[in-house]
């Protein structure tokens, strides 16, 4: 039994999905298991963050393996790991993030969050498995209310270059970690294949929707929250500081999709497409 945290999540629902079909069992942990709407096959059990924990180990039951989601776990890291440990789990697969990274500043909020699990991790008794992405496609999502309501975008960084990579193969890369041997005690650094700035994301998502969409640039001083719906209002400045660095910045970019799954990462060309309805009205 694998047990998915943040299993409604970008990365967690495209992860049951795969795992259940290749009829791996799934437990995946949600707030709401009513609503969660999990690909058949899986079992949702509830967990709730914010909650005081309740007895945890029947969500560990029959469990060997563990996809860790930081901010499905919240406070609680160390409460689930033990009782992971306890219900049997020997491995857990991190959603970590590039963030974690040589001369990385120790003092991002954004670091701090995923450093601080990590070791907990490290701490558990568990072998790990972290997988430390760098931005998501999933984040132009922040854009989806605007072109909805017309032609134009208003934002910070025109020129901002990021590597988006797909959570499908976030996911893919995973499920390959949970299934396979071989991936305990490794960092996997996962990117997309491609610089793309955030002028041409939007250009993308608009050919995806057969649009010619136009992104405005707002200095970062006329950045508002709605901007960033994703991102937890105390993050915003490391976030747009972050963004501010890569302006005109090669990002990296690492081939390990394609070394663990053996295909290559997805574009953001193909993950528009997969998301056009996302930006329908
Ligand atoms: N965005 C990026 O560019 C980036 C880059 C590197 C790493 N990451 C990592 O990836 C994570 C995002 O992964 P994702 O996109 O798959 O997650 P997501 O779509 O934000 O989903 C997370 C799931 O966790 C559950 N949850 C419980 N408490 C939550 C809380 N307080 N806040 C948010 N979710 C909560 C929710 O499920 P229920 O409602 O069903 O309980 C939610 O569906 C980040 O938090 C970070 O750790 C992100």
């Amino acid at each position: 039994m694998i047990v998915i945290t943040g299993a409604t999540g970008n990365v967690g629902r495209a992860l049951a999905a795969q795992l259940t079909a290749v009829e791996a069992p799934v437990r995946a942990l949600t707030r709401d298991p009513l609503r969660a709407r999990l690909p058949t096959g899986a079992e949702a059990a509830r967990f709730d963050p914010a909650a005081e924990p309740a007895d945890l180990a029947p969500l560990f039951d029959g469990a060997s393996a563990l996809f860790l989601h930081a901010a499905a776990v919240g406070e609680h890291g160390d409460a689930v790991l033990a009782a992971a440990r306890e219900g049997g789990v020997r491995h857990v697969v991190m959603l970590s993030s590039g963030i974690i990274a040589k001369g990385a500043d120790e003092t991002n909020p954004i670091y701090v969050m995923h450093a601080d699990l990590e070791e907990r991790v490290r701490r558990s008794g568990l072998a790990p498995t972290f997988l430390r992405p760098n931005a998501f496609a999933t984040n132009s999502f922040q854009w989806a209310e605007q072109i909805r309501a017309g032609d134009t975008v208003r934002g910070p960084f025109a020129g901002a270059l990021t590597a988006p990579i797909h959570e499908a193969d976030i996911a893919a890369v995973a499920a390959r970690a949970l299934l396979d041997d071989g991936h305990r005690g490794l960092a996997h650094r996962l990117t997309g294949p491609a610089a793309v700035s955030t002028e041409e994301q939007i250009h993308a998502i608009g050919q995806a929707l057969g649009r010619d969409l136009q992104f405005v640039e707002v200095p970062p001083e006329d950045v508002t929250a709605d901007m960033f719906p994703h991102v937890p209002a105390g993050m915003l400045p490391a976030i747009l500081a972050a963004f501010a660095a890569t302006v005109g910045v090669a990002p990296e970019i690492t081939s390990t999709v394609e070394t663990v799954t053996g295909t290559p990462a997805r574009t953001f060309t193909e993950w528009a497409g997969d998301h056009a309805d996302d930006f329908r009205a």
